[in-house]
Formats: structure tokens, C-alpha cells, sequence
């Protein structure tokens, strides 16, 4: 098939050749981009005299077929026109004549193909913040049912302290809100046109790229033409953001498959988000947290790709920047699609709160109350520390909890022990009194709630 760019070739390359070098096997989804910008670009033309009215509206009315037709799934595209870009002009020919060759005038594919991707991490970026907006609430919904449920805290996956199981479902809020952030940020500079920068150094036509900019929403334009059609700065942020944002999801995960697991019973996750093993008949598999955890992997790939691909390019357009898209359009679907699977695993699982409640009095996890106790009475930290270090061997020796030493032991160790040590050493009293601001105190997390709440319903409302 003669290519649109065939005159100073004198031979065409053989098939295979064309295959490796083609992107329409994946780029074709930015079909619906590509048109839009086209019709930017055209009206553009017509209102800078460019092309007559006549022209440009034959130009219009063959782009909405080419739109039509897109979303029919009837628009047939070939490796031999190499990308989406050249296969819609090359259709947009065959549709109205001749007079379609004239939509690529003051225009390249290099500010083509960046004003696409500049549309689709937009529209993607949008709907990937309002996903994790749904994980949040699932979150915040949960933890609202679990003020006061209390879970061992950990550090070096040793019990360290208790905490409201509220407490630490929102530390995925916060975390979350943070992903969001770094994607509204990164809209900033998502949201800036490149289109009317041609091949790298703009062009002779009187174009108005402020207007085509305004047609497309974009909140400006680029400054440089050659930064323009080089700048993938955009994709690698969302890739970074997505991959800490995978980071976060994942760490949540390795939570779920521990705390469902036998040895801990504390979680039970919905069967609807689980899997049974075809040998074991007893088996139930948190797949889906493990499958989240995994892919985390391969969008950190992404990012490492793409960051690779563009450290060694000379300005302007390379074409080693069309590697820019497969882990982009993967990451895209991996996020959504770990959004979606993760709020609904949050909203349906069963938290075993007996089994929590027997792990928060079965261990020495309330032992810094002891030593803050006896520091509230005078004593240096230091020195308390000790004291009650020698405490937990003790009762270690004896095979028994803090709760369940004498007070003559106690007395033994400091005369600053009283009775009140009993239900100071309570899980309930050692959680509900760590009331300094982000602890886990109830009063706390009642406050972290309030605040998660009214970020959500901000967001809905902005
Ligand atoms: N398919 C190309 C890409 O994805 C489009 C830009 C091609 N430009 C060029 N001068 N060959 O990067």
C-alpha cells in the first residue's frame, strides 16, 4: 500500500519491516483523541483563512464520520499507515477526496501525537482520581464501624502497641490522599497544549495556537516548540504517581493476605474476591490482593521504561518515543482496574473483631503505658523503661501477661505502682488515651474522620 509519506522513496519496505515499525496495534486507542484534536486543528485553519470555510467544513464533516464510524467499531486500520495518525488521514481521504489532505497543513505528527496523549492522560487522569475517591470512602466506611475495635499495632512485624483498627485503615486514607494530590498536581502540566508546534520548530502558517489550545480545554500552551514535541515530563509523572500510588495498594494487600490468614483470623475476605484451590478443598485464596500486589510490579517497570527511553534522545522527536505508549495504556488499565477491585474488597470483607480483641490481650504490647505511667509519676523514662522491661521478663518467666502480675510485684519494682495499674494496663485505656493529634486515641480518630468525610464531600462537590 503506497505510504502518505512515499515521494522521495523510491522502494517500499516488505511487510514484516512495516510491522515492527507500526504503532496502530496499540495506539489506535487514542483514536477518539486524534480526531478531537484534528477537529481542533481544522477549525483552527479555517478561522486563521488557512483554508476556506468550504474546505474545512467538508474536512469536519468527514472527521465526525471517521468519529462515528470509531466508536461502531467499523474504522479498519492498517500496519502498512503505520499509526493512528496516518491511518485516520489516510481514511479521511478515502471518505471526502483529495481536499482531506489538506487537514495536516501547518501541522506534524509530532505535535499530533503529543496533543493525543496529552487528551488521553487528561481524561484518564480524571478518572483514575475520582477512582481512588471511591476507595477512600470505602475505607472511611469501614473504619466508621470500628472506632473502637482494636487491633495489635506493629513494628518490625513485632506487636508494638494497640491501636483502633479505624486508626489504621485511615493511614490508607491519608496515604491515598496523597496519590490524589500528586495526580491533581500533575494535571497542571497534563493540561497544557503542544499542538501547533509541527515537526519541532512551529511553522510558516499564520496558525493560532492559543485558539486551538481553547477548543481542546488546555489550560495554555507550551513556550518552546522543541520542548513541546519532546516533553513526555507529563507521562513520566503520572507513571511515578501511579507507581507509589500501586506501592501504597500493595502494602495494603500484604495487610489483607496476613491478616487473613490462619494465624491471624482477623479479616475475612468476600468470597466474591476470593479463590479456592482445585487440590485443597479447604483452601481460600485472597487471589485478588495477591494479583494487586503483583502487578505493582509491572508499572514500576513502566516507569523505569520509559524514564530509560528518554534519558539518552536528542531534541526534538525521536522515534524511540513511541515506546512512550504500551506501558502508559497498561498502567492506565492496572490502576483502574486495582481501584475498582480493591474498594469493593474493602467494602465487603468481615472483620473477625473477637479475634482482634484476643490478640490485643494476649501479648506485652501495653507495656510503654507502664513505663509512661511511672514517668507521669516523676521517674526518668529511662529508668522506667527498665523497670518494666524487668517486669515483662518476669512474667515471661512465669508464662503469664502484664495484667496478670500481683501488685506486690509491682510494688517490689517501684514504690510509684498504686492499684490503678490494673486498668491503666486495660487495651482499651492504653488505645483511647493516646489522644495527641493523629494518634489513635478515639477522640482521634473521631476527629481523622470528620476530616476524611469533609474532604470526600468537598470533592463531590468541586
Ligand atoms: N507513531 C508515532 C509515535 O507514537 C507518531 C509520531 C511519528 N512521528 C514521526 N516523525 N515519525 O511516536
Amino acid at each position: 500500500m503506497s505510504k502518505l509519506w512515499g515521494g522521495r522513496f523510491t522502494k517500499t519496505a516488505e511487510q514484516w519491516v512495516d510491522e515492527f515499525g507500526a504503532s496502530i496495534g496499540f495506539d489506535q486507542q487514542l483514536v477518539e483523541e486524534d480526531i478531537t484534536g484534528s477537529i481542533a486543528h481544522v477549525t483552527m485553519l479555517a478561522k486563521q483563512h488557512i483554508l476556506s470555510e468550504e474546505e474545512a467544513a467538508q474536512i469536519k464533516n468527514g472527521l465526525k464520520t471517521l468519529q462515528k464510524k470509531a466508536a461502531a467499531g467499523e474504522l479498519v486500520f492498517s500496519a502498512a499507515q503505520e499509526d493512528i495518525h496516518l491511518n485516520l488521514e489516510k481514511l479521511l481521504i478515502d471518505e471526502i477526496g483529495p481536499v482531506g489532505g489538506k487537514l495536516h497543513t501547518g501541522r506534524s505528527r509530532n505535535d499530533q501525537v503529543a496533543t493525543d496523549m496529552h487528551l488521553y492522560l487528561r481524561t484518564q487522569t480524571e478518572e483514575i482520581m475520582e477512582a481512588i475517591r471511591t476507595l477512600q470512602a470505602a475505607l472511611v466506611k469501614q473504619a466508621e464501624g470500628h472506632v473502637e475495635t482494636l487491633i495489635p499495632g506493629y513494628t518490625h512485624l513485632q506487636r508494638a502497641q494497640p491501636v483502633s483498627f479505624a486508626h489504621h485503615l485511615l493511614a490508607y486514607f491519608w496515604m491515598l490522599e496523597r496519590d490524589y494530590g500528586r495526580l491533581q498536581d500533575s494535571l497542571k502540566r497534563v493540561n497544557i497544549s503542544p499542538l501547533g508546534a509541527g515537526a519541532l520548530a512551529g511553522t510558516t502558517f499564520p496558525i493560532d495556537r492559543a485558539y486551538t489550545a481553547e477548543l481542546l480545554h488546555f489550560e495554555g500552551i507550551y513556550e518552546n516548540s522543541l520542548d513541546a514535541v519532546s516533553d513526555r515530563d507529563f507521562i513520566v509523572e503520572f507513571l511515578a504517581a501511579s507507581a507509589t500510588l500501586m506501592m501504597h495498594l500493595s502494602r495494603l494487600c500484604e495487610e489483607l493476605i496476613l491478616w487473613s490468614a490462619q494465624e491471624f483470623q482477623f479479616i475475612e475476605i468476600d468470597d466474591a474476591f476470593a479463590t479456592g484451590s482445585s487440590i485443597m478443598p479447604q483452601k481460600k485464596n485472597p487471589d485478588m490482593a495477591e494479583l494487586i500486589r503483583g502487578k505493582t510490579g509491572r508499572v514500576y517497570g513502566s516507569l523505569f521504561s520509559l524514564l530509560t527511553t528518554l534519558k539518552g534522545l536528542p531534541l526534538a522527536y525521536n522515534k524511540d518515543m513511541q515506546e512512550d505508549k504500551e506501558g502508559m495504556f497498561d498502567t492506565v488499565k492496572t490502576v483502574k482496574g486495582s481501584l475498582r477491585i480493591f474498594a469493593g474488597m474493602i467494602e465487603t470483607m468481615t472483620v473477625n473483631t473477637d479475634a482482634m480483641a484476643k490478640a490485643v490481650t494476649s501479648d506485652f504490647s501495653n507495656a510503654t503505658e507502664l513505663a509512661d505511667y511511672l514517668a507521669t509519676k516523676g521517674m526518668p523514662f529511662r529508668e522506667a523503661h527498665e523497670v518494666v522491661g524487668k517486669l515483662v521478663l518476669t512474667a515471661i518467666e512465669k508464662g503469664v501477661y502484664l495484667l496478670d502480675l500481683p501488685i506486690e510485684v509491682y510494688k517490689e519494682a517501684s514504690s510509684l505502682f498504686a492499684d490503678d495499674i490494673y486498668e491503666v494496663l486495660q487495651p482499651k485505656t492504653v488505645v483511647g488515651r493516646r489522644n495527641s493529634a493523629g494518634g489513635t486515641g478515639f477522640e482521634q480518630v473521631k476527629l481523622a474522620l470528620g476530616k476524611a468525610n469533609d474532604l470526600l464531600s468537598q470533592s463531590i462537590k468541586g
